[in-house]
This record gives C-alpha cells, sequence and structure tokens, in this order.
C-alpha cells in the first residue's frame, strides 16, 4: 500500500516534470502538486452499512468497495475488474445498485449502503432473492453472485422483470463468467412473481 502511494507520487512528480519540459513549466508543476495535495488528503465520512452505522477518517481515494471489503469486511462484495465493466461489486446505495468501484467513499456521506451480508433477516431466513438463487442453481463459482443478487433486487424493484428479455438487458450489467444466465434470470423471474 506504502509502496503503491510512492509510486503514484513519483508518476505524478515525473508527469508534472515531463509538462513543465515544454513551454508551460509553472502550470505543470502546479498541476502535479495539486494533485498531490489531494492524493495527500482525508475526510470524514459517516455511513450506514445493513443498518449499523460507521464513521471513518479515511484517504480522500478510497473507493466505496475497498472501504467495505478492506476497512469494514465485509468481504461479500467481490472486485473483479476494478473499473466498472463486470458488476460483481454491485451494492445498493439508499436502494438503487451502484459499482462499489467507481464510487468514492466521500460521496456517500450521510448515505445509506446494502451488502449482500444484509439481506437475510436477523433469524437467517434469506431474503427471496437469494432463495430464488438457490432454487434455480443460479451459480457455479459463486464470484458474481453477490452482485448479482443485489442487481436482481434493484431490477425487480425498477419493474424491469416483464419478461425473460427485459430481466436480461436489465441485469446484463452483471457479467456470470461461468454463464449461469440461463438460471439466473429464471432466478429473477421467480422472485419477481413472489414480490
Ligand atoms: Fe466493479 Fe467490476 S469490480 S464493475
Ligand atoms: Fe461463476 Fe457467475 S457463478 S462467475
Amino acid at each position: 500500500m506504502v509502496s503503491l502511494e510512492l509510486s503514484r507520487r513519483a508518476v505524478l512528480r515525473g508527469t508534472g516534470a515531463f509538462l513543465g519540459a515544454g513551454s508551460s513549466l509553472t502550470s505543470g508543476e502546479g498541476r502535479a502538486a495539486s494533485t498531490e495535495k489531494w492524493l495527500d488528503s482525508y475526510m470524514d465520512t459517516r455511513v450506514t452499512v445493513n443498518g449499523e452505522e460507521y464513521r471513518f477518517r479515511h484517504e480522500a481515494r478510497i473507493t466505496l468497495l475497498d472501504l467495505l471489503r478492506e476497512e469494514i469486511g465485509l468481504t461479500g462484495t467481490k472486485k473483479g475488474c476494478n473499473e466498472g465493466a463486470c458488476g460483481a461489486c454491485t451494492v445498493l446505495l439508499d436502494g438503487q445498485r451502484i459499482n462499489g468501484c467507481l464510487t468514492l467513499f466521500a460521496s456517500c456521506n450521510g448515505r445509506s449502503i446494502t451488502t449482500v451480508e444484509g439481506l437475510a433477516s436477523p433469524e437467517g431466513k434469506l431474503h427471496s432473492v437469494q432463495q430464488a438463487f438457490i432454487d434455480h442453481d443460479a451459480f457455479q463459482c459463486g464470484y458474481c453472485t453477490p452482485g448479482q443478487i443485489l442487481s436482481a433486487i434493484a431490477c425487480i424493484k425498477e419493474g424491469h422483470t416483464g419478461s425473460d428479455v427485459e430481466i436480461a438487458e436489465w441485469m446484463s450489467g452483471n457479467i456470470c463468467r461461468c454463464a449461469a444466465y440461463p438460471q439466473i434470470v429464471a432466478a429473477v423471474r421467480q422472485a419477481a412473481k413472489e414480490g
């Protein structure tokens, strides 16, 4: 972690020097300095995660995904591509599905987050979407499954379950490398029917 920070700063310094080699030496150095200052800054953020309140003083650049996994220990939310392409990191932010890897934690201040760990009842009864995934065998390795389930909950709430084609379209942001797509669609269809 420390070495990563140092290497990013070294790159930024190098970028500033490179920009300075042309005609705008001062503005190049200024840009590098202000970006470096931002990397060094800390912020205070308060969130509710699965009904529990947390406060963090954190690096400004940390993503919601990294904070959930590394600081709170909620590793059910998965890191796949880390660039918004696979949906493995899907969580609900104030009830809406988002990619945790593309969301700065600082932007979540005062908001409510739901991860896969927060879906079952306190007594251990599974959420209807979790149960539907089991009923339809809608996973193989399971890596994409938490993201699929959170996305499915939002998909149903959004009302995008009129047909299998519609479900597949509105679940298309969640990639399954095991190709369990027919079973996933069947699970979403069942959960949508159950309400
Ligand atoms: Fe966030 Fe792939 S890990 S979309
Ligand atoms: Fe393996 Fe979806 S179950 S990636």
